[in-house]
């Protein structure tokens, strides 16, 4: 292979692209990265940093052709070197020529785990928008009212409706029905608007997304029976312009253009996804007559497309914190004509209304002892609840948990070690799919980190020791051995670094950091929590033991510990077809008080000590 200079700007003409083993191929522009040709083609390339060139998952080797020169970022990830052909960073080189690439299963976003169970909270349907068979003849020649007027006055008069309304677009439909001689309709009204006219064949369709930073979960719901008829889960494909809320945030203020891809990647993906789960039932998007959004305050104004300067500078504060319904069209969203979305109402700049959503689905703000919920992930939320008062923080956990970081992190997708145990010398481990393993997921990560402390590996502070599996890496580094060489077809042993070690421990340690100080605030020790309930996917899958071994979660009796899922799905989903719910989300975000953890002034030294392994925090 050779490598060309990074004059790739000189030339316009278009470069072939042939992914292999994918067998995916395309044109690309040369002033595009290898990875975001690569996410236009379709080829799902793994981008844990969003394509700053730090994270080094996007290795691909250049089969044929040239590409723009190595870059220092891709120096300190030995590309270049030491393989036949090269590896490169697909978001640092460009194509000079037509290439053919070749994709190590390891550089693609596998199959990802992703989870839309969880929770299931009986309720009783009170949907928003209500349907009604009204008999509507054309406007006699001569009469002076319009066809609108003529179902206004029939929906006032017939159905008690005050002052109704009208979506102006739903007079594109209705005029021209009418002249085709049909009179009978289903009419969809919504707070005395009429948003739609069906007919609706089977089920008037309720959407329900909980839009996380790393992963999205879709719901379609009947809104009559408040039934889920199909659900599905999704990666967010905002990862591939940054892991984190803060690198996104970033991102969308430095440009209008880079806002508003953003909007769009997400968009475009619930659209999809939405669209697949109406097929699923026969039916289309037009059948949609309300949908809600629940997902964390960058992720609300993203999809908003509303400024985000203001989230990254201190006190972090929102655009906007009170619920928000807007047309779904105006957003993108497919449904029918003037269906509306909902967004659930925020608390603070990095707690939004996912928290709120999951709050309610587990019933935290209704009287039952000293309640801990905590939703792991990216950015953890945690609220206390003890009966009267709900106080909520939010702790930069980071993606290590993710995956991030990690020498052998990977998201929970195929061949992601999920559980491990050591036992004596030897490792006992469960892949996720059961395939040979080709990394470590964040259920998989805690295990390493609880199995290492519990063996002696590492001590207190976290640094390795001596073990039969320990040893030096080429940069000096002490680093365990989980699976050698061998065991991996002759691809590189399989090992976790001391470096890795100090991530998981700043991202455990701002979890417990975030306990101990909302404990603290609220002048309350850990023995008197009732009850702690663990939201979301990775604290669906970790082994709650391996949370305490390592100090992550408090020493508590383990039948205290309630892991539920996706419980910020069912909240969406409650909102979404209960007006009941959703007045009570809204209360429920006034009424959680917000604690800005970095304000308080013990915040670095309790910051400390949770890093620390153990049980003793
Ligand atoms: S190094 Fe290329 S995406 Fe992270």
């Amino acid at each position: 292979m050779q490598t060309a200079s990074n004059s790739h700007t000189m030339t316009k003409k278009l470069c072939r692209l042939e992914f292999e083993p994918i067998g995916r191929r395309g044109e690309a522009d040369p002033d595009q990265t290898l990875l975001d040709s690569a996410h236009q083609l379709g080829v799902d390339i793994a981008s844990i940093c969003g394509g700053s060139g730090t994270c080094g998952r996007c290795k691909v080797q250049i089969l044929s052709g040239r590409v723009s020169e190595v870059t220092k970022s891709e120096e300190k990830f030995a590309v270049g070197k030491n393989k036949i052909p090269p590896f490169r960073l697909a978001c640092q080189a460009y194509p000079a020529d037509d290439l053919k690439i070749h994709v190590p299963a390891e550089s693609l976003t596998s199959k990802q785990r992703t989870l839309v169970e969880g929770l299931a909270v009986a309720f009783k349907p009170v949907p928003p928008v209500t349907t009604h068979t009204v008999r509507l003849d054309q406007a006699d020649a001569g009469e002076i009212n319009g066809d609108a007027d003529h179902l206004l006055e029939l929906l006032a008069g017939k159905f008690g409706l005050k002052a109704p309304t009208i979506d102006l677009k739903i007079l594109s439909v209705l005029s021209p029905r009418l002249m085709a001689r049909e009179c009978s309709f289903e009419v969809a009204v919504r707070s005395n608007e009429v948003i739609a006219l069906g007919p609706w064949p089977r089920h008037r369709l309720g959407l329900a997304v909980d839009l996380g930073t790393t992963k999205i979960a879709v719901y379609l719901v009947d809104l009559d029976s408040g039934e889920t008829l199909v659900s599905r889960g999704c990666m967010n494909p905002q990862i591939s312009m940054g892991e984190d809320v803060i690198s996104r945030l970033t991102r969308a203020a430095r440009s209008e253009k880079e806002a508003i891809r953003l909007q769009q990647l997400a968009l475009g993906e619930i659209n999809r996804v939405a669209h697949e789960l109406c097929a699923d039932l026969d039916l289309s998007p037009e059948n949609i007559l309300e949908a809600v959004i629940a997902g964390n305050t960058v992720m609300h104004h993203l999809l908003l497309n509303i400024p985000v300067e203001r989230l990254g500078l201190a006190p972090y504060s929102p655009a906007i914190k009170q619920a928000v319904d807007i047309k779904a069209r105006d957003l993108g969203l497919k449904t029918a004509t003037g269906a509306y979305v909902h967004f659930l109402p925020n608390i603070a700049g990095f707690v939004g209304g996912d928290h709120v959503a999951m709050l309610l689905a587990t019933g935290i703000h209704r009287p039952a002892g000293l309640i801990l919920a905590l939703d792991i992930g990216t950015n953890t939320e945690i609220c206390l609840a003890d009966g009267e008062k709900k106080t909520s923080v939010s702790c930069a956990s980071g993606p290590a948990f993710e995956g991030a970081h990690i020498k052998f992190g990977m998201r929970a997708g195929e061949g992601a070690i999920e559980h491990l145990r050591l036992v004596g010398d030897e490792i006992e481990f469960q892949t996720v799919g059961g395939v040979p393993p080709i990394g470590l997921c964040g259920s998989g990560i805690l295990d390493a980190m609880a199995q290492l402390y519990l063996g002696g590996v590492l001590d207190a502070g976290g640094k390795m020791g001596d073990h039969s599996r320990v040893r030096l890496n080429d940069d000096g580094m002490s680093e365990f051995e989980l699976i050698d060489a061998a065991g991996r077809n002759g691809q590189p042993a399989l090992t976790v670094t001391q470096k890795d070690i100090r991530e998981l421990q700043l991202a455990k340690g701002a979890i417990r950091s975030g306990i101990n100080l909302l404990l603290d605030h609220t002048g309350h020790a850990s023995e008197e929590i009732d009850k702690i309930i663990i939201a979301g996917a990775f604290g669906s899958y970790i082994d709650v033991k391996s949370a305490v071994i390592v100090g992550m979660l408090p020493a508590l009796p383990l039948d205290r510990f309630h892991q539920v899922g996706n419980a910020a799905g069912m909240g969406a989903r409650l909102v979404l077809a209960s007006q009941y719910h959703r007045k009570e989300s809204q209360a429920l975000a006034r009424e959680i008080n917000y604690f800005e953890l970095a304000a308080a002034p013990q915040f670095a030294q309790v910051f400390s000590q949770s890093m620390y392994l153990g049980h003793e925090q």
